[in-house]
């Protein structure tokens, strides 16, 4: 039997997969292959035509053996490369923004008016959320019969600590652990039980109090003109408003000028006014209750509520989606890491 060894080393060169390799190996060499059968065959002859037929069907085989044997090798590492390249990474490829994370508005403003008051001096201070009637309410001058201190407006544990329901406590500890005169603000968590679209038993205050020798109620009104100005963007005038509370004399509410214009709110535009905040003067008593006994020490502070400081400028309409961490709120209204450079 003949070979034409040229034709066979066609078809081999031609595979071109490793499949189509092992099908021509199995068509010469497997069971019923035309190499294997004309080995079989060299039995029906004898003498010199088998010596010769057997020496030249080796040198066959060993060609086609070796021929197989590159060509795998040369596939194989076809096969290598090819999975190489479509694993590289495209550096030009555009990347899912859908998975970024975004900065909560609550944080967004906390660090908001973090930055103008520390613009302003104030330092940053902080205190437990768990606290004691005497941070909470006594130090602050609130009676005993104060409704706020009952258990239908905070949580008390069995102990009598309470959750602390407003961050002025951070008014006394700070004047306890820095003395006076000092100039800070400490935001934080409160709770109150309270649930409906403008209350959540936990939500954010950022208290501010600056003590020292002839601090007056001027320095207050131009430090909350000066804030609301750059927090809301704009010049408005505010307006001071007759109130009480027991840690401060005189007290006053703060509103700031709006209009309501088809169900939104648009802060600095004059027509309407919008409470935004509570603040007095420090009541002597309280500097006494944190062992100050300096006559001419005096100070302002001020409270405000962050969702609602988040709700009027971000047009937020309900409180509760500050906490359902609902995946489109967040989307929309919290911030992109990249719009913190403005
Ligand atoms: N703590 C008050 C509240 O939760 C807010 C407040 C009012 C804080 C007047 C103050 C202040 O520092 O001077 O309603």
């Amino acid at each position: 039997m003949k070979f034409d060894l040229g034709s066979i080393m066609y078809i081999l060169e031609n595979a071109s997969s490793l499949e189509d390799l092992e099908k021509a190996r199995l068509s010469m060499f497997g069971k019923d292959g035309s190499i294997t059968e004309a080995i079989n065959s060299l039995r029906f002859l004898s003498g010199k035509d088998k010596a010769e037929q057997g020496k030249e069907l080796n040198k066959v085989k060993t060609a086609v053996l070796d021929a197989i044997a590159q060509k795998k090798r040369t596939l194989e590492e076809e096969a290598l490369n090819r999975a190489l390249l479509s694993e590289t990474i495209d550096m030009t490829a555009p990347y899912k923004q859908s998975n970024e994370g975004r900065e909560h508005p609550i944080t967004h403003v906390i660090e908001e008016v973090t930055e103008i008051f520390s613009s302003f001096g104030f330092s940053v201070q902080d205190g437990p959320e768990i606290e004691t009637s005497f941070y909470n309410f006594d130090a602050l001058c609130v009676p005993h019969h104060h409704p706020s201190r009952s258990d239908q407006d905070t949580f008390y544990f069995d102990s009598g600590a309470l959750l602390r329901t407003q961050t002025s406590s951070v008014q006394i500890r700070s004047m306890q652990k820095l003395g006076v005169p000092l100039r800070i603000i400490a935001p934080g968590r409160v709770y109150r039980p309270d649930y409906d679209n403008t209350h959540s038993p936990m939500f954010h205050q950022i208290e501010g109090l600056a003590v020292g020798y002839g601090v007056t109620m001027a320095h207050l009104k131009w430090c909350l003109e000066e804030f609301c100005r750059r927090f809301f963007d704009r010049t408005m005038k505010l307006r001071f408003r007759a109130s009480f509370f027991p840690f401060t004399e005189p007290s006053m509410e703060v509103d700031v000028p709006c209009r309501r214009v088809s169900g939104k709110i648009e802060v600095g535009m004059e027509g309407d006014w919008l409470e935004l905040l509570g603040c007095g003067m420090v009541h002597p008593d309280v500097f006494k209750n944190c062992g100050i006994q300096d006559d001419k020490i005096t100070g302002f502070a001020f409270g405000m509520g962050v969702e609602r400081l988040a709700m009027v400028k971000y047009g937020i309409g309900d409180l509760r989606d500050f906490f359902c961490n609902d995946q489109r709120f967040l989307k929309y209204y919290g911030f992109s890491i990249s719009d913190k450079a403005h």
